[in-house]
């Protein structure tokens, strides 16, 4: 507001009063700093007070001034104190106009001035990886399926022929909510909902969250991600199997990737095997990616097991499948490079920002 400077402009009245005259100057003078609503109301106030006011103070004298002269005088008096109301007037609007141009001024918005970006988020990597395990299974027929996360025993372990005691079951291994229902230890449990809903031919891969008491360490989580597998038809044999993951490490890892089953065991698979794939930084050689062995682990598979097939009523004599599950979360950590697979559960954004 200090470059508000008002100037009043009034011309000098002939024949005035000298007292008046000099009162009315000194009222310009005063009028002349004011530049704020406070200045202006203590002006107003020492002019034009009703008690106190300077021009009221000659109104009283108006009495003393001899009878000649008191009709001038007091014409005069009210002359000054109607010009001094409507110059109070005149810089009252002044002021606020001034105020007004300065609030203008400090909110003036530059339409031209470059907007704040927004950070874009992206997928997570896990995220993106499943999407792209998911797109090569879809262009092979696969549907994508999905299964609770809360399981009873049934589902997390008697229909997938884990026998009573076995140690999966085990309240030192599975995260138990209460006496029947736990955390999913596995992705296999979509196999048998999926049987139950659907009849075979069935083609289904289900990724997920799934649960285990391991202690965090660079490569294990209480919490982390799987992808199940499930064809099951007439004649599927392993040779299906076989071929079905070949592709799979093909389209994912290139045409050049072979892959190894090695004999395993798996309660609801038989036969079962563990599966590698020809390293891909290497092409088989050994490096630190496949630590050396030229082999990289992919996940456990096998021939569904008919005791599986019959728990929900499908008849082992008439059809067949195979099965298998991967880690998704291990996948992921090896292609990035992560060497802690907590990282990717911490939701750092520092970290996450990496893998877009
Ligand atoms: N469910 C097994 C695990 O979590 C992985 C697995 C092995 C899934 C063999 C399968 C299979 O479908 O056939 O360790």
């Amino acid at each position: 507001m200090g470059d508000a400077a008002i100037t009043l402009r009034l011309p000098p009245l002939v024949g005035m009063d000298e007292n008046l005259t000099n009162l009315r100057q000194q009222f310009l003078d005063d009028a002349s700093s004011v530049s704020s609503a406070e200045q202006l109301t203590a002006l107003r106030d020492k002019y034009l007070g009703r008690k106190t006011g300077l021009i009221a103070a000659l109104r009283k004298r108006v009495g003393s001034i001899p009878s000649d002269q008191r009709a001038a005088f007091g014409q005069q008096v009210n002359e000054l104190s109607t010009e001094v109301d409507a110059e109070l007037a005149a810089l009252t609007q002044r002021l606020a106009a001034a105020t007004e141009a300065t609030a203008l001024e400090r909110e003036r918005i530059d339409a031209t001035l470059p907007g704040t970006r927004p950070r874009w988020g992206h997928l997570h990597p896990i995220t993106l990886l499943r999407q792209k395990i998911e797109d090569i299974f879809v262009s092979m027929g696969y549907s994508v399926e999905d299964g609770p996360e809360i399981e009873t025993s049934f589902y997390n372990f008697d229909a997938l022929n884990i026998p009573p005691g076995h140690p999966a079951r085990d309240s030192a291994d599975t995260f138990y909510v209460s006496g029947d229902l736990a955390l999913r230890s596995q992705t296999s449990t979509v196999q048998i909902h999926t049987m139950q809903r659907k009849s075979p031919p069935l083609r289904v891969i289900a990724p997920g969250r799934v649960f285990r008491r391991d202690t965090p360490d660079p490569t294990h989580n209480p919490m982390f991600f799987q992808l199940e597998g499930l064809n099951v038809d007439r004649h599927i044999t392993l040779a299906d199997l076989k071929g079905t993951l070949q592709k799979f490490v093909q389209l994912m890892y290139g045409s050049n990737i072979r892959t190894r089953f090695r004999p395993s065991y798996f309660p609801f698979t038989e036969p079962s095997a563990e599966v590698d794939f020809s390293c891909y930084i290497c092409g088989g050689t050994g490096c630190r990616v496949c630590k050396g062995s030229g082999w990289i682990e992919l996940g456990g598979s096998g021939m569904v097991h008919p005791r599986v097939l019959e728990t929900v009523g499908i008849n082992p004599e008439e059809f067949s499948g195979f099965a298998f599950g991967l880690g998704i979360d291990r996948m992921a950590a090896r292609m990035y490079d992560i060497d802690d697979i907590r990282l990717l559960f911490e939701n750092d954004v520092r970290f996450l920002e990496q893998f877009v």
